[in-house]
């Protein structure tokens, strides 16, 4: 079937029949007392699956179809108010959104959840989930949300420094009143969530501050800074790396193989002299300090908490761009500072998107996107980290200004991810699953080849609206994706010889590769949707369609879920 245009049956019934008690039931549990409240559900949690790590949320794995709002939507109970039934017609099941210390705690020890309450009722009215981002002592480095009464009171809540020994609006993270008063905050909130959200469970991870990061200096300046700077490397972080020697990162690896593997020493003894060795010196820090928050947090309400990295530009050295922060290349550090931090996250707005989502797929770290740059691909793109990656979500940064292809796109592909749901987290960890996108949006014909379910999937990218002509050669590869014309999807293998392949602007070769005959036949192509996780079929796929049997196809500009049988001849 095809998903060209936002689904809005939802925002109807939410306006119809459901509001009345939805409302009801969102006040009564936003009022509802601690005791009450404690009693509830099993709160969202990540357990393993295979190689996958997943979410889960009302005791089922949950795939997070997301879309971050701009940074300042969510200030506004009003100005969001057309937002949320956006978001729901738009198969969101989850918002990425911020909350501001400076707004929570606007004098000392004084909170106001209002607006935070607020937010919760909306959500749940239309169905959604959140993800709150913890505004507080750094967002994009600086330090713009944190209160006044903090602001205000550099003695007491010191900056960092620069090398002329001026202040630089980012808190300083050698300051233990600064981290304190942080974490008092953070454990503010949670403990509130806990109070109103205990049966709901709207809130299903946070992300504690947002892309930390040292600019536009490598390191901070100020003289308890140097101190550290110049004493040793703390014991807990030469302990982490010789037990995992054999796993660091390969730049972590070369800093320390440079000192010829020092057991210890100060920084610049142990890693080497330069911005390399700054940065790692400053992700401790980072590190250290976020690990108190989140432990604060936790210690109210044990959600999975994550930090979220600003990626680098090609060519940048650290100083350069905002670093220290939680990066592929610092993961250890992370690790080892930050133990109560479940994962790292990127912000992904360079073309090398399919680069940066695997740096973020590792052993012990799952794919979560909490910000990708607004676009048509984002459309494909989700479909690629479910199905490659085993990600546990996806999220558009400024989602509310979603308009034209971008907005009915992911809605299409959106509508994909939430029929697959249940095939997905059944098959994930398992290599049972694949995804597709082009590396890059370049013309290309070379067909990409995956191996699952004992054969070969040879695939390559249509440009929509381009002619499906019969091709003599089965194998040929018909125009290839340009400019902003996503193509992609995904397949699962579902039992011997059986596929579901989901996506746009696909066509896909079988190619035998397990033993047996030789050749490969499509015994069956059938499209169809599934309903409430039970296969509906549609159309009977042959002759043009498969071109005479010779592939599978998902036409470009729609979205297509189709189940493919295949045999075996000589
Ligand atoms: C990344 C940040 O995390 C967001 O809050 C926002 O500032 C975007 N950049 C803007 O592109």
């Amino acid at each position: 079937m095809t998903h060209a245009f936002p689904n809005r049956s939802f925002t109807r019934r939410v306006k119809r029949g459901g509001f009345t008690l939805a409302a009801a039931c969102a006040l009564l549990f936003v009022c509802a007392p601690p005791s009450h409240a404690r009693r509830q559900s099993a709160l969202p949690h990540l357990r393993k699956q295979g190689t996958a790590t997943q979410l889960v949320v009302d005791g089922k794995p949950f795939l997070v179809r997301g879309g971050e709002l701009g940074n300042s939507s969510a200030s506004s109970l009003e100005y969001m108010r057309p937002v949320w039934p956006k978001l729901a017609a738009m198969k969101l099941n989850t918002v990425v959104i911020p909350v501001y210390w400076e707004l929570i705690e606007p004098a000392e020890g004084k909170f106001d959840f209002q607006l935070v309450d607020g937010l919760l009722r909306e959500a749940r009215l239309h169905g959604l989930k959140l993800v709150p981002l913890w505004f507080a002592t750094w967002k994009n480095s600086m330090s713009t949300y944190v209160p006044a009464w903090v602001k205000n009171d550099q003695k007491r809540f010191p900056r960092s420094q620069g090398k002329e020994g001026r202040g630089i609006e980012i808190l300083s993270t050698f300051s233990r009143e600064n981290m304190e008063a942080d974490a008092r905050a953070f454990a503010a909130f949670m403990r509130h969530l806990r109070e109103v959200d205990g049966r709901e469970r709207t809130v299903i991870m946070v992300q504690v501050e947002n892309e930390i990061g040292m600019i536009p200096d490598s390191r901070d300046r100020s003289a308890a800074a140097e101190k550290l700077f110049n004493g040793p490397v703390p014991a807990e972080l030469m302990s982490y790396l010789t037990q995992h020697k054999e796993t660091l990162t390969t730049e972590l690896r070369a800093a320390w193989a440079s000192s010829g593997w020092k057991p210890r020493g100060t920084w610049e003894e142990v890693f080497g002299r330069g911005p390399a060795t700054d940065e790692i010196f400053m992700a401790w820090h980072f590190a250290r300090y976020a690990n108190r928050v989140t432990e604060a947090g936790k210690a109210e309400l044990d959600l999975p908490m994550f930090v979220n990295a600003a990626l680098i530009r090609p060519g940048y050295q650290p100083g350069q761009y905002p670093s220290a922060g939680p990066l592929p290349h610092l993961i250890d550090v992370w690790r080892a500072a930050a133990p109560r931090i479940d994962f790292i996250a990127p912000d992904i707005y360079f073309p090398n998107f399919i680069e940066w989502a695997r740096r973020y797929k590792r052993p012990g770290n799952p794919l979560f996107i909490p910000e990708v740059q607004l676009g048509p691909l984002n459309s494909v793109q989700a479909l690629y980290v479910f199905g490659q990656l085993d990600a546990i979500g996806f999220s558009p940064f400024s989602i509310e200004s979603a308009t034209g292809p971008a907005a009915d796109l992911l809605t299409a592909s959106y509508d994909l991810v939430e029929q697959l749901t249940p095939l997905i987290v059944e098959h994930q960890g398992k290599g049972e699953m694949v995804g597709f996108l082009p590396e890059t949006n370049e013309p290309q014909r070379v067909p990409q080849r995956f191996r699952l379910g004992g054969y070969a999937l040879n695939v390559t990218y249509e440009r929509p609206g381009s002619a499906q002509p019969a091709q003599a050669n089965p194998g040929a590869a018909p125009p290839a994706q340009t400019g902003d014309a996503p193509t992609g999807g995904l397949a699962v293998t579902v039992g011997p010889d059986e596929f579901v392949v989901a996506g746009t602007g696909l066509v896909i070769v079988f190619e035998a590769d397990s033993p047996g005959d030789p050749l490969v036949g499509i015994l069956s192509a059938q499209e169809g949707k599934y309903v409430n996780g039970r296969w509906t079929p549609g159309r009977w796929l042959n002759g043009d369609q498969t071109h005479q049997g010779r592939h599978i196809r998902l036409p470009a500009g729609r979205f297509d879920i189709q189940r493919v049988k295949l045999y075996r001849y000589r």
